[in-house]
């Protein structure tokens, strides 16, 4: 016991320890994989001796249950807002009271404004009890379950470390892992964030911290509210003194002697804003010396002693000419503004983003209206909102297609969903698409026919629909640049041998919005026939385990439309032959238990465990998530590993696998 609490202690540290080399100095001394096997034994270690677990461990970074609500909390100290200033001349004449004031020379610390969510952390003896959100200034919203999952937030400080700090910064998304997150809720339907600062604050908002989690926000500390135990004398050294604590600081932080070098710092960080990875929209400058902040003091509830430096605004009124609706590739409509050509920030825009049609009705826009052109950052410029003073009153409304713009297809909104969709499975502008997923592996599993296939087929329209694809022969495939005979061959056996499929995977080919590997083989195994699904009511639908009125919903509004249902009667017809899945009886023992394995297992090749799992009832997946039962764990595993542990799904050896079996 006392060797497993001092490897645990051991390992604690160390992993603390390179952490803040990766996270907070970017230095890292280990490599990654080295660092995921010490993590690794930390977990097991954590597991066998749960009572040796500490709160503060690196591995209990994931909050717990989701919250209904954040409680309140009261600041010990208000956090203040900043004055703005805009000009050159603005800049001078602060300057000019700052010398007044002081009277001597006195130096200023510059940095970024970042662009972000305000927090204050606290840290009592070392450990973080509290973080909050900014609130009014004086009383904010207790998120510390979220803010936790932030890898550069650390649970405990370096030593020494103070009695009680208040530390102050700003939570960032970056823009890539924004730019991620909206791809992701676009192609789901959901709402995009406008941008990255709003995804930050939606994302510490939310009360699932395991949603938090999932998103890679980041955090600049820049400021203290309250510090018991150590003496700082400055603005810098207390920047300095964060950073040695744990806490992550940011890099592009000066310190400047004079007006002029604050104004080549303004210059540096507006030419190199659009490269860097966070948004920032000016810079802040302070007084270094906290005995000279001390002497300017505050007026109502901003100091006296920090200014904001912002930007030029990136904004700009144009008239909206028009509204073209895109059908993308996942059948969703999104409405995209015409804008007269307009200069903003030394770049013409012409189109923007207006996302959906509860957008657009909260914009309450119309055609002719003169909008407020918003560019943030490299991000597509958004309509943000009407200039309604400039109405004329010859403004026409914008009506949404009830039909596709690509096919004419039905235009279908399904309840709780921002997003409009076409769901003809034969529209042009989601063919290529669907045709990749019909393909896929989980689905008719056609070995070799890829994207690139894809796209050749449809340019040389050889294929429009899926059930073209059973009417091709080698020779039209020859004819196509570059293909060899082999290649054609091969490609035309994997569609024959499609054919022999099973149900689940015939309606997961489809693509139905919400029809999922899961979803299409509890539909197979209540329907049992291809013809009693293509003929099934909401009604009998809602019957299926785990279908629910939106599932429902999506499959009638796919079978209701006439393309869709001779669609699949034409691959039928081709030679298509759903079986329906057959379980194997009384060997049910993992029933309802979804599995994703990772790594090298010591006996079994992973089709052997593949099988073992479905002839005992269970289900595979590909990737780790809150429904994941199990993770069965080989050798070096790859990244499914910290995914699980960092949701905290079960995993088992291949030894506990098979006990399990048993
Ligand atoms: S210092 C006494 N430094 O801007 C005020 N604030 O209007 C101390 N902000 O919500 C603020 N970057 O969260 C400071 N480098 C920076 C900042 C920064 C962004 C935010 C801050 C506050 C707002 C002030």
């Amino acid at each position: 016991m006392s060797e497993a609490k001092k490897r645990l202690s051991w390992l604690v540290e160390e992993l603390w320890k390179h952490g803040y080399q990766y996270y907070v100095l970017d230095q890292p001394e280990i490599s990654d994989e080295a660092y995921d096997t010490l993590f690794r034994e930390l977990v097991e270690l954590e597991e066998k001796h749960p009572e040796l677990r500490s709160a503060y461990s690196p591995t209990q970074k994931v909050g717990g249950m989701p919250l209904k609500k954040f409680p309140k909390y009261k600041h010990r100290e208000p956090m203040l807002g900043l004055q703005n200033v805009y000009t050159p001349e603005e800049l001078e004449a602060v300057f000019d009271r700052w010398q007044e004031a002081l009277g001597s020379a006195f130096s200023v610390v510059v940095e970024p404004k970042f662009d972000g969510l305000a927090i204050e952390l606290v840290y009592e003896k070392g450990l973080l009890v509290m973080a909050a959100t900014r609130g009014d200034g004086e009383t904010g919203e207790d998120v510390t379950s979220n803010v936790k999952t932030i890898r550069s937030v650390p649970l405990k400080l370096r030593e020494p470390a103070p009695a009680l700090l208040e530390v102050r910064g700003e939570i960032l998304l970056l823009k890539e892992d924004f730019r991620k997150l909206n791809h992701d809720r676009a192609s789901k339907g959901e709402p995009v964030f406008a941008n990255p600062r709003n995804a930050a604050a939606g994302s510490i908002r939310q009360l699932d911290p395991r949603v938090a989690s999932a998103r890679s926000l980041d955090l600049f500390c820049h400021g203290i509210g309250g510090i018991e135990g150590a003496v700082l004398e400055s603005q810098a050294q207390m920047l300095e003194f964060l950073r040695d604590r744990g806490l992550k600081t940011n890099r592009l932080t000066k310190r400047c002697n004079n007006r002029a070098e604050v104004e080549k710092y303004y210059r540096d960080m507006e030419a190199r804003r659009e490269t860097l990875p966070y948004e920032i929209d000016g810079v802040v400058l302070k007084i270094d010396s906290f005995g000279a902040q001390r002497e300017l003091g505050f007026v109502a509830r901003s100091p006296r002693w920090a200014f904001a430096y912002k930007f030029a605004a990136q904004e700009g009124n144009t008239i909206l000419e028009d509204v073209h609706f895109q059908v993308g590739r996942t059948g969703a409509i999104t409405p995209v503004a015409v804008l007269a050509p307009v200069s903003i920030g030394g770049v013409t825009v012409s189109r923007a983003g207006l996302h959906n049609e509860d957008q657009m009705r909260l914009l309450d826009l119309k055609i002719g209206d003169t909008v407020v052109v918003k560019r943030a950052g490299d991000v597509i410029p958004d309509v943000q909102s009407v200039v309604v003073a400039k109405r004329t009153g010859k403004e026409k409304p914008i009506r949404f297609p009830t039909k596709c713009p690509s096919c004419g297809g039905k235009v279908t909104r399904i309840e709780g969903e921002a997003a409009h969709r076409c769901a003809n499975i034969a529209c042009p502008a989601q063919i290529a698409e669907r045709l990749r997923h019909f393909a896929s592996k989980r689905a008719m599993n056609i070995e070799g026919l890829g994207e690139k296939w894809i796209e050749m087929l449809l340019q040389h329209k050889l294929i429009e629909h899926y059930s073209d694809l059973y009417d091709l022969k080698a020779k039209d495939l020859l004819t196509l640049e570059r293909q060899g005979e082999r290649s054609a061959q091969k490609l035309i056996q994997a569609i024959e041998a499609s054919k022999t499929t099973t149900l689940d995977r015939l309606i997961f080919a489809m693509g139905i919005r919400f029809v999922g590997e899961r979803t299409a083989e509890l539909l197979a195994d209540h329907l049992l026939t291809i013809e009693a699904f293509l003929e099934a009511t909401e009604a009998q639908l809602m019957e299926v385990e785990e279908v629910g009125e939106t599932v429902a919903t999506a499959i009638t509004a796919f079978l209701s439309d006439k393309h869709n249902v001779s669609e699949v009667r034409r691959l039928l017809k081709k030679g298509v032959t759903p079986k329906a899945i057959e379980r194997s009886a009384g060997k049910d023992t993992l029933q309802g238990a979804t599995f994703v394995i990772t790594g090298t297992l010591p006996t079994l090749s992973r089709s052997q465990a593949e099988a073992m799992i479905k002839a005992h009832g269970g289900k595979i997946s590909g990737s780790v998530s809150k429904k994941t039962s199990y993770l069965l764990l080989g050798e070096s595993p790859g990244s499914k590993f910290e995914k699980a542990t960092s949701l905290g799904v079960k995993t088992l050896s291949e030894a506990e696998f098979r006990k399990l079996l048993e």
